[in-house]
């Protein structure tokens, strides 16, 4: 064998080890890569594959298949559409389905948690604070108490400094909570709970549903305010409790208590007042202040709400009122609130779920203001623009609802009737103690909602010369 070919050939064998070498190191680094992740995720891996399968099952934008899906087909999870839309996918727009402008779903936040639908999932183990109580002690998780103090400390809508924070199974819970908090036991008349019209309806329905000896409800308000205002400050020992929800629902005004009285006390309903929904002007600084997950982060499913409480015997009060009612809040609740409101802390790149919020209520409202200023029949409430310490600029209105008035004074008297006959389902005014002539559209729902309202008013009001005629 010359001295050539030996070379040859040991550069060969050299070139063959070095590749085997390379082969090996990439195959362990490769090995090691895939038993750490192992390592990583081991009883989770099954729950966090079975969550991806569900939520890739396409419903063509017009609906979602959940893990828990009503429709099951084959042990599958089927889609559930969006109003006005059917088919095994959701690919069907039925065409003279009526736009659905009910009810306060707040679902037009289900976009930006599907753009991040990464950081904000969670995943709960099996054995997850299965106990009554968090550490043996309170039926609160204390990192979401302080996860929503800072949250109002960013946004600067709400003082919750020296203040108590109670939770609540939505804020409805805490409602009735605070009733019966601020009626005093054993008096000779019961208190008046009064809200200013128009009004959240469920203040009266839960109201006279749960009426104890120590309260009632009263619809006037206007009556209350005379009768108490004309008092003088010791000849009544009747305490009225006035609900003042501001932003208002239905007509986003932001209210402000009319009583003046001793004995006068205030619930202020403020689930509204985020800056999804109003220019955030001054953190609020009232007594009792509700606030609720439905309107901040749309998961109004998750009924989680809280009461941010001055005074500690009403605070003692509420508290005991929910350790019989419910025993606190559902700790899966709580969980999934305390992440979501992480998420929307600690985001630092991209749009934040204020301006997604704002910018998608703000652009639903002057859609639908630019049709209805064209008409002669309809009009909106009127709400100014004003500066929002949030954005640090003077922002346009973006309410929740457009409070409709049907102009024509005799024949329109049901404004709820000549908007079925356009196939629009709102709410009428007298659901609110107010007159017919009004009608509630939600500008909250999915944007297929929003889309068909807004096609249906154009409808409307194109043929409004002709409607005149008839
Ligand atoms: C004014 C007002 N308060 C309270 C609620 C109920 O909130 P939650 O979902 O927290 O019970 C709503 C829901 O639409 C509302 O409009």
């Amino acid at each position: 064998m010359g001295k050539a070919t030996r070379s040859l050939i040991i550069l060969i064998l050299l070139l063959i080890s070095v590749c085997s070498l390379t082969l090996n190191v990439l195959l362990i680094i490769f090995k090691r890569v895939r038993v750490f992740d192992d390592d990583e995720l081991s009883w989770s891996r099954r729950a966090a594959k079975e969550a991806e399968r569900v939520a890739a099952i396409s419903c063509s934008g017009h609906g979602r298949a959940y893990m828990d899906s009503s429709l099951v087909v084959d042990e599958q999870p089927v889609c559930e559409c969006n109003s006005c839309y059917a088919g095994s996918h959701c690919q069907k727009l039925l065409p003279s389905c009526p736009a659905n402008a009910d009810g306060g779903d707040p679902l037009f936040l289900e976009p930006f948690w599907m753009e991040n639908a990464g950081s904000s999932a969670i995943l709960v183990a099996g054995w997850h604070r299965m106990s009554y109580t968090f550490n043996q002690s309170s039926f609160m998780s204390k990192q979401l108490e302080a996860r929503i103090r800072q949250m109002h400390a960013i946004v600067g809508n709400a003082v919750t400094e020296g203040k108590y924070i109670i939770f609540g199974t939505g804020s409805s819970q805490l409602v009735n909570a605070a009733i019966h908090a601020l009626s005093p036991h054993n008096s000779s008349s019961p208190s008046i709970v009064v809200p200013l019209i128009p009004y959240y309806p469920l203040y009266k329905l839960q109201t006279e549903y749960f009426q104890e000896v120590d309260y009632k409800f009263e619809e006037d308000e206007s009556l209350w305010m005379n009768k108490m205002n004309s008092y003088s400050n010791d000849n009544t020992t009747t305490t009225l409790i006035e609900i003042v929800t501001s932003p208002n629902n239905p007509d986003g005004q932001l209210n402000r208590a009319r009583l003046q009285h001793p004995n006068a006390k205030a619930i202020y309903d403020r689930v509204y007042y985020w800056p999804h929904f109003t220019a955030i002007s001054a953190p609020a600084d009232d007594d009792i202040m509700l606030f609720s997950l439905s309107k901040l982060t749309g998961h109004a499913g998750s009924r989680l709400g809280w009461a941010v409480v001055k005074d500690e015997t009403v605070f003692t009060r509420m508290s005991g009122y929910m350790s019989l009612n419910t025993m606190g809040v559902s700790h899966e609740s709580q969980l999934r609130a305390l992440h979501l409101m992480k998420v929307i802390i600690e985001r630092k790149e991209g749009e934040t779920i204020f301006d997604f919020g704002y910018k998608t209520m703000r652009n639903r409202w002057e859609k639908l203001n630019d049709i209805i200023s064209l008409s002669k029949r309809f009009s909106l409430q009127k709400l100014e623009s004003q500066y929002c310490n949030f954005f640090n600029k003077i922002r346009g209105p973006s309410p929740a609802y457009a409070w409709l008035k049907c102009l024509r004074k005799e024949e329109e008297k049901d404004c709820s009737a000549v908007l079925t006959a356009a196939n629009i389902n709102g709410r009428r005014g007298s659901t609110y103690g107010d007159e017919d002539k009004y009608v509630r559209l939600s500008l909250v729902r999915t944007q297929d909602d929003f889309d068909n309202l807004l096609s249906r008013v154009k409808i409307l009001i194109s043929e409004e010369d002709s409607a005149k005629s008839i």
